[in-house]
């Protein structure tokens, strides 16, 4: 009798900002029909972006490319102030697919900046999102820090008014040595009231150390620019278990299986069930019979579509 099974993560994929990001697109292809512009990859993954690719939506970097009068949304990740005032004066009609999480950080750095504080983000240089969360000030205003390392790098205007913030998307356990790290270096820093990484990368996380402690290889099904789905993966091998991350089952590759009873499975907040799906069937295929799910977190948070895009059904 063989004892190789399945085990999936809960919560895995999909989350609230994901889902209301792709209901804008979908809804304002609806409404106002082929070609709507969206500025980046809605969100970072790879399937998503070729469906709505197929519906008619243009993924672009520069607003250059946007024919004038044209529909326009920013993607999951948000966009800088220099992007928004830019779109505004080209006068597309414009939908803003920001997660509400990562708006609620760009509120509180142009709090924080009208207060007189230095904003120190934690967080990937290059992500969109920290492009978006810097860009909410003029540039250079904010720093940057990637690691522990470059807190001690750090050259700051007045160590007692000093703030920080994060990306949505961060390692939690990563994060919480680096804000260790900028209190002992800047003991008065000021820190959120509730910290920025969401609720969907803390729970993904929390589950997938959960499977990484029971089994002998961990699945991640996410897209390689996905920052929350490359996360899981660290965190599932930081646990000391094999762990890959892959698109869709076709990159799914024998050899990982080789020896392994207990396979763990999950999915980055922006891959969508019908490729874990796939995942799931392809390993089945290979000699798991038994598929069982976590019990996990309950996640009962939606987030609304702007009005014009709310459907009347
Ligand atoms: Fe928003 Fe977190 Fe998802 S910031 S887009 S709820 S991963």
């Amino acid at each position: 009798m063989s004892n190789k099974k399945i085990l999936l993560a809960n919560p895995r994929g999909f989350c609230a900002g994901v889902d209301r990001a792709i209901s804008i697109v979908e809804r304002a292809l609806e409404e106002y029909g082929a070609p709507i512009y969206v500025r980046h990859e809605v969100v970072h993954n790879k399937f998503v972006v070729d469906n709505l690719r197929n519906k008619g939506a243009v993924f672009i970097e520069n607003l250059d490319d946007v024919p004038p009068e044209a529909t326009l949304i920013y993607s999951a990740h948000g966009v800088s102030q220099a992007v928004q005032q830019e779109a505004m004066a080209r006068g597309f009609r414009i939908f803003d697919a920001t997660c509400p999480l990562v708006t609620k950080v760009h509120k509180e750095v142009s709090r924080l900046d009208e207060q007189g504080y230095q904003i120190v983000m934690i967080g990937h240089k290059g992500h969109p999102e920290v492009e978006g969360t810097m860009g909410q000030l003029p540039p250079g205003a904010m720093l940057l820090v990637e690691t522990v390392a470059d807190v001690a790098g750090l050259e700051v205007r007045n160590e007692d008014k000093l703030a920080h913030v994060s990306q949505t998307t961060l390692s939690v356990d990563e994060t919480s040595g680096i804000i260790a790290a900028l209190k002992q270096r800047f003991p008065n820093i000021k820190s959120p009231h509730k910290e920025d990484i969401c609720y969907a990368t803390t729970n993904r996380q929390e589950a997938v150390k959960k499977l990484a402690a029971i089994c002998d290889v961990v699945i991640v099904v996410g897209s390689p620019n996905s920052s929350n789905s490359n996360r899981l993966r660290e965190v599932a091998a930081l646990l000391g278990v094999d762990a890959y991350m892959v698109d869709n089952a076709g990159c799914l590759q024998t050899q990982w299986f080789s020896g392994k009873q207990r396979v763990g499975i999950t999915a980055g907040a922006s891959a969508p069930e019908v490729l874990v799906n796939d995942v799931v069937q392809t390993i089945v295929s290979w000699g798991y019979p038994t598929v069982t799910e976590d019990a996990g977190v309950e996640e009962n948070i939606m987030f609304v579509l702007p009005k014009e895009l709310r459907s009347s059904s």
